[in-house]
């Protein structure tokens, strides 16, 4: 065999070992590189005769494109061979069945506010909202609240480092003066006032901890202001509406005798767990009364004319008992094995 052919074949032979475009370069460096064996050929021909020269460099050229023919072909094979791995190695199995979306569902807790404030809204409430960081004022002195009561300590209440008017609402109670602020205004000259029928759910923060008190917790606050509004009532609305809470007739609820700066008299509404472990255990659902006068002169009305009544449910204690469960801290742990069960 011509030694031309050898080289041809030799090279064919490199290419075809070659296993990835590296070795193939370097291969290919050793056949056409600047000083590769192709290269020492056309060198060669300076030393011929210009009549071999001719003849002999036509040979050359032809192998060299034998070669470089080769290395395309064996270029485009490994290309080929790289892309199938990268195929192989990254392949979606598309017929595996999905992960699927989780459903959500709503926490216990927001399911028993839009419970309340359906149930309210169906007789003719409102519902408005408030401020969480509240001012001292609507907090405590609008609300009767003398300057030494200990719901103002710093052991009771939250307040924020460097302001001495502001604080993170104890209560929804707040929310009354707001109300009846806003409602005196917008019904300004007309008399007699309309009635302001409002509920105000929203969260609220005490320094408290055990299985029925968490640092933050919700409260519902219901107020009715109008000419002819009794304690009466106050009970009529309260026992309606824990009926139709609870879905029963037969509810144990009671009325306790206490004491609010900003009502008066005042009550404490006790509601007793039915069946489990707690069955006929009363628990603390509320605190009402009839709005002091001070209260309603916080709000510019005018106590001799207006009378009305207030309140403040738990909605967090309310789900413990329309649920059965006997840590309400449970419901703020964030703890999904818990908290679906409920959806
Ligand atoms: C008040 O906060 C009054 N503002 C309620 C009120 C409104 C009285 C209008 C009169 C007129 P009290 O501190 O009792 O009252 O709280 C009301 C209800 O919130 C309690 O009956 C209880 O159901 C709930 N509650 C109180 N503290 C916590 C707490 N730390 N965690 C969960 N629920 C609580
Ligand atoms: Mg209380």
């Amino acid at each position: 065999m011509d030694n031309l052919d050898q080289l041809v074949a030799n090279a064919r032979a490199a290419f075809a070992e070659a296993a990835n475009a590296a070795a193939l370069e370097q291969a290919k460096a050793r056949f056409l590189g600047k000083s590769g064996l192709v290269t020492e050929q056309l060198k060669a021909l300076g030393a011929l005769a210009p009549e071999q020269k001719r003849e002999r460099g036509a040979e050359v050229n032809r192998a060299k494109a034998s070669i470089e023919a080769a290395l395309t072909g064996r270029r485009e094979a490994l290309r080929e061979a790289e892309l199938a791995a990268q195929l192989e190695a990254e392949a979606l199995d598309v017929t595996l069945p999905g992960r699927g979306a989780a459903s959500g569902g709503l926490h216990p807790v927001s399911r028993t506010l839009e419970r309340i404030e359906r149930l309210f809204q169906s007789i003719g409430f409102v519902a408005v909202d408030g401020p969480e960081i509240e001012t001292d004022w609507h907090n405590f002195t609008a609300l009767n609240t003398p300057e030494n009561h200990p719901a103002r300590s710093m052991h009771d209440t939250f307040y924020l480092e460097g302001r001495e008017d502001v604080l993170l609402r104890t209560h929804t109670s707040p929310v009354q003066v707001r109300a009846m602020l806003a409602h005196v205004e917008r019904y300004r000259g007309q008399d007699p006032m309309p009635d302001l029928r409002v509920i105000a759910p929203g969260r609220v923060y005490r320094v408290d901890s055990d299985a029925t008190h968490s640092p933050m917790f919700h409260q519902v606050e219901g107020l009715w202001i109008g000419e002819r509004v009794s304690f009466a009532d106050l009970k009529g609305v309260v026992a309606d509406f824990l009926r139709k809470f609870f879905e029963t007739e037969s509810l144990k609820v009671r009325f306790r005798p206490s004491f609010f700066p900003f009502t008066e008299p005042s009550a404490e509404i006790d509601v007793a767990f039915k069946g489990g472990a707690l069955d006929g255990r009363w628990l603390e659902v509320a605190g009402c009364g009839m709005v002091h006068p001070n209260v309603l002169r916080s709000g510019n009305i005018d106590p001799e004319r207006y009378t009305g009544f207030a309140f403040g449910f738990g909605p967090d204690r309310l789900t413990m008992l329309r649920y059965g469960v006997n840590d309400l801290r449970l419901f703020f742990e964030g703890d999904l094995r818990f908290l679906s069960q409920f959806r």
